[in-house]
C-alpha cells in the first residue's frame, strides 16, 4: 500500500490526524476501558527472557510499542504514516526510551525491513490489518517476522459488531452488502482520505490465522457489552470496575463475541517438536 512519492489514501488521513491522534481518546471512558481490556490481554502474552523483542505494526503515536519498552522489550515501532512515527519517536525521547526502541516506516500488509524470525511479540492495534487489501498477506507477513513460539495479538474490525453503522443510518442495502463481504470504507469527510476496510467474523480471523500456521492462543471481543450504546454507565468508578470484570469474564464468550466492535486474536508461530 505505500507509495514513494505519492502518499496512498491510508497515508494521508493518518498523517493529518498524527498529531491530535492521542487528543481524540483522552478523558473517553469507553475507550480507557477498551484499552484496559487491551492491555490485560496483551500482557499475558509478555516474553520475560532477556533481551526479548517487539513489534509494534501500525503503531500510530506509540501507545503499545512504548509500552512494550517499558517492561523491558526491545521494539520496533512501524507504520505507514510518517507523521505517526514522529510522534510516537519524540514521545520514547521524553520518556527516556529511545536505547530500547527503533522506528521503520513500512507496511504492515509486507513487514519489509524486518527481519525472518527475528520478534518474541507483535502486536497490530487499532486495527491496522483492517485497513489492507490482503489482511491474509500480512498475516503471512507477521508469521515469518516471528521466532519460532512467538505470538502475535492482532485486532481487528468485528463483523456483526459493524452493523450499528448502518442500522443508524437505516442503510439496509448497505447492511446486507457488508455483511456479505466484509468490505466497507472508512467514514471520514475528506473523500480523497477514504479507504477500504475490511471486518471478520471471529471464524474468519481465527481460520486465516490457522491457515498461516498460527496455533489460537485466545480470541476475545473488545468490549463483548455492547458499551457504546451504554457510555454513560463507566462515568462511575465502581460501575466501570464492575463492567471491566465482566468483560475480562466474558470476553472470550463465543456468543457474545459476534457482536463485538473489536476483534482480537492471539496466536502463536508454533516451535519445530524436537524429534
Ligand atoms: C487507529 S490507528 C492505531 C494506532 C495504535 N496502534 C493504537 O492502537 O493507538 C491505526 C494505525 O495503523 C496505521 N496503518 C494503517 N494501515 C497500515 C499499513 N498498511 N501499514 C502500516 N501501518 C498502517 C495507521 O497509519 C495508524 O497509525
Amino acid at each position: 500500500m505505500a507509495h514513494r512519492g505519492k502518499r496512498s489514501r491510508v497515508e494521508r488521513y493518518h498523517d493529518r490526524v498524527a498529531r491530535s491522534y492521542d487528543g481524540m481518546y483522552e478523558g473517553d471512558r469507553y475507550w480507557d476501558l477498551y484499552r484496559e481490556i487491551t492491555w490485560n490481554h496483551l500482557k499475558r502474552y509478555l516474553p520475560r527472557h532477556p533481551g526479548a523483542t517487539g513489534l509494534d505494526a501500525g503503531c500510530g503515536t506509540g501507545l503499545w510499542g512504548l509500552r512494550l519498552a517499558r517492561c523491558g522489550l526491545h521494539v520496533t515501532l512501524l507504520d505507514i504514516s510518517e507523521t505517526m512515527l514522529d510522534v510516537a519517536r519524540d514521545k520514547a525521547r521524553s520518556q527516556g526510551l529511545e536505547g530500547r526502541c527503533s522506528f521503520v516506516k513500512g507496511d504492515v500488509a509486507t513487514l519489509d525491513g524486518v527481519a525472518d524470525g527475528s520478534v518474541d511479540l507483535l502486536t497490530a492495534q487499532g486495527d491496522p490489518l483492517s485497513c489492507v487489501e490482503h489482511p491474509e498477506r500480512a498475516v503471512a507477513a507477521i508469521h515469518r517476522v516471528l521466532v519460532p513460539g512467538g505470538v502475535a495479538v492482532v485486532s481487528v474490525d468485528g463483523l456483526f459488531g459493524g452493523a450499528f453503522f448502518f442500522l443508524e443510518r437505516d442503510d439496509v442495502d448497505g447492511l446486507a452488502s457488508f455483511l456479505a463481504s466484509g468490505r466497507s470504507q472508512w467514514q471520514t469527510d475528506a473523500r480523497n482520505e477514504r479507504f477500504p476496510t475490511v471486518a471478520f467474523s471471529a471464524a474468519r480471523l481465527r481460520g486465516m490465522f490457522e491457515r498461516a500456521g498460527f496455533e489460537t492462543q485466545s480470541l476475545i471481543g473488545k468490549p463483548v457489552l455492547p458499551l457504546r450504546r451504554f457510555r454513560r454507565l463507566l462515568d462511575d468508578r465502581a460501575t466501570y470496575a464492575r463492567i471491566l470484570s465482566l468483560e475480562m469474564r466474558y470476553g472470550a464468550e463465543p456468543e457474545l463475541m459476534g457482536g463485538a466492535a473489536h476483534l482480537e486474536i492471539a496466536a502463536r508461530k508454533p516451535s519445530p517438536t524436537a524429534s
